[in-house]
């Protein structure tokens, strides 16, 4: 028999659950029709929609607030200044880093990560050493360890994968070595939708001693992340994909290992003092934190982050893991149809082939039925050849899409089989 606190508990999940999924209205863009037809957004990995409250608080910002940062003592200059700052503080709390200046602003997940491979890699990787990442990553967590491994003599490792999509753990095991300087790894695959099982992995780089970075992009819209939980060296994430702004981006790092690394770019606001024969570098975050930032950017992250803290990440995952459920059988059930990653853990992203149909043909005709997806290799060309395909058509959802967008999914890839089948 159900105990009536548990019954309390289901109930409010429950709630929560559909108080989700009642919020599309909050998202202006999806009111539209594409080619004639209501838009049917599945092209969240690549960006996602905005909720009115985030677009409001660009607005406000550019019409009553705009000023710059740490510089003016006056009234809008430290009001953008606490703005900002506030912000920072959010961003703190979404991922429960320990403290704020842990969290360093950049233009997006691609930066943070050419932060890392820079300030942190330049140092300590040499010639011989190795870096290991997976067979997962995208270009912008496989290119910047690339060039620095080209720069000084070092090697790149790569997590091999089987033909579900999944990290071959053994092999993870045994690519570690006293030569490995740092592992950096994708919570979740843009490609697949793999949900790498990063915390055990990050256990296992620390038993070694070797740090951990991890590419946060594909995770943070769709569950909670718990940076101190992970036991993560570096988290990078960006606005864009979790409701926010273009442009601005979250670098979490733990402070003893951003204190030890040099800046990633010189200019204002990241010094203390500057003569012509020495610079003093500014505290955490500011030394990493050269120039005017995307102030409006960062604002418009802390509402994407207010926002989507009042929606309760579980319920989020909850309602998206329904719908990559549902789509899926629904796709299985499509002759022709070959769904490309499998694995037992899974965000809602499904990337698909049809049999003898180019994937960007499948995305230009269900761009006429007012169907987006994304065509090609997704950023993640080893990947895609690792499949032995050079494209996929991919359907990726967030908590605003219905069972209803699925179905016209489906009805949209009958209609490319009927037309170049
Ligand atoms: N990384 C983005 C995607 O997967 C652009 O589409």
């Amino acid at each position: 028999m159900m105990h009536q606190t548990d019954q309390a508990v289901v109930q409010t999940d429950f709630e929560k659950i559909l108080a989700v999924a009642g919020c599309r209205h909050h998202f202006p863009l999806l009111r539209q029709r594409v080619n004639g037809k209501p838009l049917v957004y599945l092209d969240n990995a690549a960006t996602s929609q905005k909720p009115q409250v985030v677009i409001d608080a660009i607005l406000k910002f550019y019409q009553e607030e705009n000023s710059n940062i740490h510089r003016g003592v006056h009234a809008l200059s430290e009001r953008a200044t606490q703005l900002y700052e506030s912000a920072r503080d959010r961003a703190r709390e979404f991922i429960n880093a320990a403290e704020s200046k842990e969290i360093v602003y950049v233009r997006g997940t691609t930066e943070g990560i050419n932060l890392v491979a820079y300030s942190y890699g330049r140092p300590n990787v040499g010639a011989g050493d190795e870096v290991v990442i997976s067979a997962l990553e995208h270009h912008s967590n496989i290119v910047p360890w690339q060039i620095l491994c080209s720069e000084k003599g070092a090697r790149l490792r790569v997590i091999p994968v089987n033909d579900a999509g999944e990290l071959l753990l053994d092999e993870y095991e045994r690519l570690l070595n006293r030569r490995t300087k740092i592992v950096a790894l994708t919570h979740v695959s843009n490609a697949l939708g793999t949900i790498n099982p990063v915390r055990e992995m990050i256990a296992t780089a620390h038993s070694h001693g070797i740090p951990v970075l991890i590419d946060g992009a594909q995770a943070v819209p769709h569950m909670k992340v718990d940076v101190q939980d992970l036991d993560c060296d570096f988290y990078a994430f960006s606005a864009h994909k979790m409701f926010g702004p273009t442009g601005v981006g979250i670098l979490y790092g733990k402070s003893r290992m951003l204190e030890a690394m040099p800046p990633y770019q010189g200019g204002g606001d990241m010094i203390k003092s500057v003569t012509y024969e020495k610079t003093t570098y500014n505290d955490l975050p500011h030394k990493f934190e050269a120039g005017t930032p995307n102030i409006a950017g960062s604002i418009g992250l802390g509402a994407a982050i207010e926002y989507i803290m009042k929606l309760d990440m579980d319920a989020v995952a909850a309602v998206e893991h329904e719908l990559l459920e549902y789509a899926t059988s629904a796709l299985l059930s499509i002759p022709k149809v070959r769904i490309i990653g499998t694995a037992r853990h899974k965000a809602a992203v499904i990337s698909f082939t049809i049999d003898g149909i180019h994937p960007h043909d499948i995305g230009t005709i269900l761009d006429q039925e007012g169907i987006a997806i994304r065509t090609g290799h997704h950023c993640a060309q080893p990947l895609m050849q690792r499949f032995g395909l050079p494209a996929t058509a991919r359907a990726s959802f967030a908590f605003y899409n219905t069972k209803e967008e699925v179905d016209s999914l489906v009805r949209g890839i009958h209609k490319v089989i009927e037309v170049l089948g």
